[in-house]
């Protein structure tokens, strides 16, 4: 007990001092099993406190099982088995053996997916990054105070799992007439974002050993999802002529497609190709995930409906975001669901406890219902057509003639391919040391390879898209000597 230290001009009370250092003593066998702590009248005459200080230590230490006590006898160290938490040695030995707790099967998959949401204070390319600079932050602020400050029933409870009707409404008109799509709002669920409704699904529609049929490059996110939940995962081949719908031997019991705006290579699915999509899912009966995250950035004609739009058969599910339309840690998306799904659907959210915070939501349907997102939607359309325009006339003019860019016709990035002698990941590696963010085409790959740079232009100002293409040419050269 001689190594107790009391000090009196730290916020911690003198009390907790006494019970963390005698439990630490105890824990790590400083103080020996079965021996007797000195009499509290003892110890505070010893330590020069009060008498109450100790006792109320000494509590504590006996109704947390370090020490055992009987009245009228001075209390005993209780013997705690070795690796007692929080033992200083438990931890010593563990770091040298590096104790592995086991992981289900699924965990360790999760653990060894890819990592998509790239790292802030980048120069310029973020890939399928919209402009911070040009968001209404003022109105945004003033209708998300507005919500806050007075929750009433509505935004109080939890009662609203697949998302406020409120919103609902909001999307489901905007989707009728922004993107052709046939819906009611009870077949709208608000989601945090896109990506959490691709895990619903894959838990919902999917068991261990199916077949999904994914676009090859596409989005490794979405791939993700479907690995963890045992998918067996085929490539559906995208590429220069769009979509080679030739379906595997293996019946799909899910499709998953970005067909307004093919996600790494910004292409649009002709309408043969729909059709064809269509005649395969009824053929195997297979549900149909469209993911039209970047849809309304077409910057060649009108935006083109979504697929959903032709769906008789009612296996298609949209998946929408407002990571695009608004900003990405907003954490707000959406799907529409068939009928057949919507019945069960607040059970299944209720159990996974992910469900949108209801103020965003609220803060959203005013944002849409008084016309600010369309607002923004139009004034950012002319934004990003003027950068787009920029960035490829820069790319043209800076970068060597082999390095190409990809004809896409929607979607804020773009794809550079880059010749042989040049490795994308190599060459992402050599942007990211000097500020600047890439995503190397090949990580959308899986059973082949693909050779590029995926490259976001939306969010870069002329200055930040002038002085990246010059960091990316650097990048390119430099990374060209090491290969
Ligand atoms: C193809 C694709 N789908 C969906 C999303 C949106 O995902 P979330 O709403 O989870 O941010 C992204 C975002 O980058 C994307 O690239």
């Amino acid at each position: 007990m001689e190594a107790l230290l009391i000090e009196r001009t730290v916020a911690e009370p003198i009390q907790r001092q006494l019970y963390r250092q005698i439990a630490a003593m105890i824990r790590d066998k400083r103080l020996a099993p079965g021996s007797e702590l000195p009499s509290t009248r003892a110890l505070a005459d010893d330590l020069g406190l009060a008498r109450n200080t100790i006792v109320g230590a000494y509590d504590q230490l006996t109704t947390e099982g370090y020490l055992t006590s009987r009245p009228g006898a001075r209390a005993i160290v209780v013997d705690l088995p070795a690796n007692s938490p929080g033992s200083d040695r438990r931890s010593a030995s563990a770091s040298a053996t590096a104790i592995r707790h086991p992981l289900s099967m699924r965990g360790e998959s999760m653990m060894r997916q890819p990592f998509h949401h790239g790292a802030p204070g980048r120069f310029a390319f973020h890939p399928g990054m919209p402009d911070a600079q040009n968001f209404p932050f003022g109105v945004w602020g003033r209708l998300l105070a507005r919500r806050a400050t007075f929750g009433a029933d509505m935004l109080f409870g939890t009662y609203h799992v697949t998302g406020l009707p409120a919103l609902k409404e909001a999307i489901a008109s905007y989707l009728v007439s922004a993107r052709g799509v046939r819906c009611l709002p009870e077949q709208i669920v608000v989601t945090t974002g896109a990506q959490a409704a691709f895990d619903l699904l894959a838990r919902l529609l999917l068991d261990p050993g199916d077949t999904v049929w994914l676009e090859e490059p596409g989005y490794y996110a979405a791939r993700a999802t479907f690995t963890v939940a045992g998918g067996n995962i085929l490539p559906l081949t995208v590429d220069g002529d769009g979509w080679q719908m030739n379906p595997p031997e293996i019946a799909p019991r899910l499709i998953y497609v970005t067909p307004a705006c093919q996600h790494p290579l910004g292409t649009t699915m002709r309408m043969d190709q729909r059709l064809r999509l269509f005649e395969i899912a009824e053929r195997h009966n297979s549900w149909i995930v469209e993911d039209d995250f970047d849809g309304e950035y077409r910057f060649q004609g009108r935006p083109v409906p979504a697929i959903q739009s032709m769906d008789y058969a009612e296996r298609v599910i949209y998946v929408g975001t407002f990571a695009k339309l608004l900003f990405p840690a907003l954490r707000l998306g959406f799907m529409v669901l068939p009928p057949a799904l919507c019945e069960g659907i607040p059970h299944a959210l209720s159990t996974t406890g992910q469900f949108a915070p209801l103020v965003l939501q609220a803060a959203l349907a005013d944002f849409i219902d008084e016309g600010h997102m369309s607002r923004h939607l139009k004034r950012m359309r002319r934004i990003y057509a003027e950068r787009r325009k920029l960035f490829q006339d820069l790319f043209a003019a800076e970068l060597p003639a082999n390095v190409t860019l990809s004809p896409a016709e929607a979607g804020i990035q773009l794809v550079a391919h880059l010749p042989a002698d040049c490795d994308d990941r190599a060459v992402v590696e050599a942007a990211d040391r000097l500020g600047v963010n890439a995503s190397p085409l090949s990580k959308y790959y899986w059973s082949t390879s693909g050779n590029g740079l995926v490259l976001g232009y939306a969010a870069c100002n002329k200055v930040q898209t002038e002085a990246g293409m010059r960091r990316l040419r650097q990048a390119i050269e430099q990374s060209r000597i090491l290969y």
